[in-house]
């Protein structure tokens, strides 16, 4: 240390004298790297949005939803450190490298659960922390502060994902020999595409020594041929929505909590009851929006960014729901959480159709006496102290909602009464839709005997006919 430095910490903790010394990426190499990892964390949301429906396990949804939530934050961030470091900004919303896109669009073509998982969790993410830990070691810690900070907070997220991915898969392929050739060819294929993109920043996967290369060795993937690309043909994607074997009444259309829990003539205790189905069944948004934000690809980025935290939203709604009906000792899986929503919107309405329906029904939840007000209402008139902690934050939410909603319609040049009134129109066309699934599933009215079941009494509609909820939210 020299004679002018105080014996304090220097440089702020960040580094030494000597390791801030040393010469890290240049600016362009930089903006290169973040601009590659940039667009893999952006496809990476898009493959688990257009996986969300499709997959049939409920766990699985949920962690699609947090973890496209994690990439869209990401490479929200990437956005802004790429421009703060290049005027004017690259081009963020083409693929940067040709190789780096193939990978991904492997990645997109995985065909069940299990090669989803083991693409996502066991190669992609895998890759991609690879290439945020390659970042932090090499670049320099004083000049590329901002980067490196915001990495280790990505880390932190990556890990977390890939640690659940891991522990999804053992559980998913523990009894099954079969699911392990599978997983293991398909981590081969994925590995060479990988290899050929030299990883997602343009690292090598395995990394060449000053002395390797002047010995003429190279990198095993760029000798081997690539195995032939399923996304030789153009990606068809599927949002039919599926759930997994425990769910048995799927296609049971008849959903009684949606006109249940605002009936003036029913005890609060049993709307209560019926507002935490609701919040269960709210999964089927995620479903509709994911289909959505896959379908609409050219959108600006701020499209993407706000859906994609609302779509993390709703299915933490859901999931609010199933905590709270285990805490009731309640097998919330035996409850007929019918994908009516998703099924009729997904193969029955446009894009922009979807968007409309959710923006109209989420202003149906703002007024007082009805809306999110009255819900959180209705769960403290029960004595529900958890429902009444979870409607109080969904009601928060929801209003941030209503703002994402208005702000993509707007760009669209749809006005909220004009969203109101066609959001009218696309239930009832949507819901005639319903029909045609009818034969898939009975349609019976479970409330009663759920209701026995639950809270020990008769429902106070027993016996009484339903009316059809006129826009379901
Ligand atoms: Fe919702
Ligand atoms: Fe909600
Ligand atoms: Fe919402």
């Amino acid at each position: 240390m020299l004679m002018s430095t105080l014996p304090l910490p220097p440089l702020a903790g960040i580094a030494t004298y000597a390791t801030a010394a040393r010469i890290g990426y240049s600016v362009d190499e930089n903006v290169d790297r973040l601009t590659r990892i940039h667009w893999a964390e952006r496809r990476l949301m898009t493959v688990m949005l257009a996986h969300l429906a499709r997959t049939p396990e409920w766990e699985v949804k949920c962690a699609l939803a947090l973890h496209q939530w994690y990439a869209a934050e990401h490479a929200d961030w990437l956005r802004k450190r790429i421009s703060e470091m290049r005027h004017p900004t690259p081009s963020l919303d083409k693929s940067p490298n040709d190789a780096l896109d193939a990978f991904l669009e492997e990645v997109l073509r995985s065909r069940d659960t299990v090669e989803l998982l083991v693409a996502l969790y066991q190669v992609a993410l895998p890759a991609l922390r690879d290439a945020y830990s390659h970042h932090l070691q090499a670049t320099n810690p004083l000049v590329d502060q901002p980067t490196r900070r915001f990495m280790r907070f990505a880390l932190i997220e990556l890990t977390e994902a890939i640690d659940w991915g891991d522990a999804a898969i053992s559980s998913l392929t523990s009894a099954d020999p079969a699911a392990l050739a599978v997983i293991s060819e398909w981590k081969d294929h994925l590995g060479c595409y990988l290899d050929a993109a030299r990883g997602i920043a343009g690292d090598p996967r395995i990394s060449l020594t000053e002395g390797d290369e002047r010995r003429g060795v190279k990198i095993r993937s760029m000798e081997v041929p690539l195995p032939p690309p399923r996304a030789a043909d153009p990606y068809k994607p599927d949002f039919t929505p599926r759930r997994d074997a425990r769910f048995q009444g799927s296609y049971n259309f008849e959903f009684p909590p949606h006109v249940i829990y605002n009936d003036p003539k029913v005890p609060a205790d049993e709307r209560n009851l019926a507002l935490l189905c609701k919040r269960t069944l709210e999964m089927d948004v995620p479903e509709t929006m994911s289909s959505f934000m896959v379908e609409r690809a050219d959108q600006p980025w701020e499209f993407y960014l706000d859906y994609s935290r609302q779509l993390w939203d709703e299915a933490r709604h859901a999931m609010m729901g199933t905590v709270a009906l285990e805490q009731r000792g309640i097998d919330w899986t035996e409850l007929p959480l019918n994908v009516g929503f998703s099924l009729r919107l997904n193969l029955h309405a446009t894009a922009q159709e979807r968007q409309i329906l959710l923006y109209a029904i989420e202003q149906s939840l703002m007024p007082s006496d009805t809306g999110k007000r009255f819900e959180y209402g209705t769960a403290v008139a029960a004595g529900d102290e958890l429902s009444a902690h979870f409607h109080d934050y969904d009601w928060a939410d929801e209003v941030l909602h209503a703002q994402i909603g208005r702000r993509a319609l707007k760009r669209d040049g749809i006005t909220r009464e004009d969203a109101i009134q066609r959001g009218q129109a696309i239930h009832e066309r949507t819901w005639a839709e319903l029909d045609r699934y009818k034969s898939r599933g009975t349609q019976t009215n479970w409330w009663p005997d759920f209701v026995r079941k639950v809270l020990g009494k008769e429902s106070a509609v027993a016996g009484k006919e339903l009316t059809a909820p006129s826009i379901v939210g």
